[in-house]
């Protein structure tokens, strides 16, 4: 397998409306393994063709690991979606805001707001029809990736102007709302063990 070269934005392949995938030969299964390691060494969640410079109705997602009850993670949990030619065919009314990055858009991060849930048809790796329902961040990275799909990327659709930061600034901030949570903790225990004046 290859790792491919991940193309960044202004290349304008991004912006591009991709060609339906009418042949499931044998280099389509390449450019499917290929594109599934690139993603794996990117740490990334999702890839989408045009983003290693491919204009084809194509992408692979990987979720999140699942996790137990004590919040760590299960061992091969994560799912592994190979995706072409899809379509969102249903999308719930409920919508929920979310943080994204894109690994076009590098050290950059924004804030979404996506369906809740959505039912996806696509075809297979090898052209079988597929029928999915899917919710939550897997219900997210499915809706970022069919975007790449028409040349729309998350910056198009942030749920403010302001709402888009470096790594480095959404870090900061991140910190920084972790910290004014923590010191409200311990104001709320110092008030309660304080003793009460006048009685
Ligand atoms: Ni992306």
């Amino acid at each position: 397998m290859t790792e491919l070269q991940i193309v960044t934005l202004p290349d304008e392949v991004l912006r591009q409306k991709a060609r339906p995938v009418t042949k499931f030969d044998n280099e389509l299964q390449t450019l499917i393994d290929n594109m599934i390691e690139t993603m794996r060494a990117a740490n990334g969640v999702g890839l989408a063709a045009p983003q290693i410079g491919q204009s084809l109705q194509l992408a692979v997602i990987e979720t999140l690991p699942k996790e137990d009850d004590q919040g760590e993670d299960i061992p091969n949990s994560r799912e592994l979606f190979v995706i072409a030619n899809p379509r969102v065919v249903w999308e719930s009314r409920e919508v929920i805001d979310g943080i994204e990055g894109c690994l076009s858009i590098p050290g950059y991060v924004g804030e979404v707001e996506r369906a809740y849930s959505i039912r996806v048809r696509a075809q297979d790796r090898r052209g079988k029809p597929l029928k999915l329902r899917l919710k939550g961040w897997t219900a997210r990275i499915f809706q970022h990736e069919i975007d790449h799909l028409n040349g729309v990327l998350y910056i198009d659709k942030l749920t403010d102007r302001e709402n888009f930061w470096t790594d480095e600034e959404y870090y900061n901030m991140r910190q920084a709302e972790m910290e004014a949570e923590e010191a409200e903790e311990v104001d709320g225990v110092a008030e309660t063990a304080a003793p009460e004046p006048n009685e």
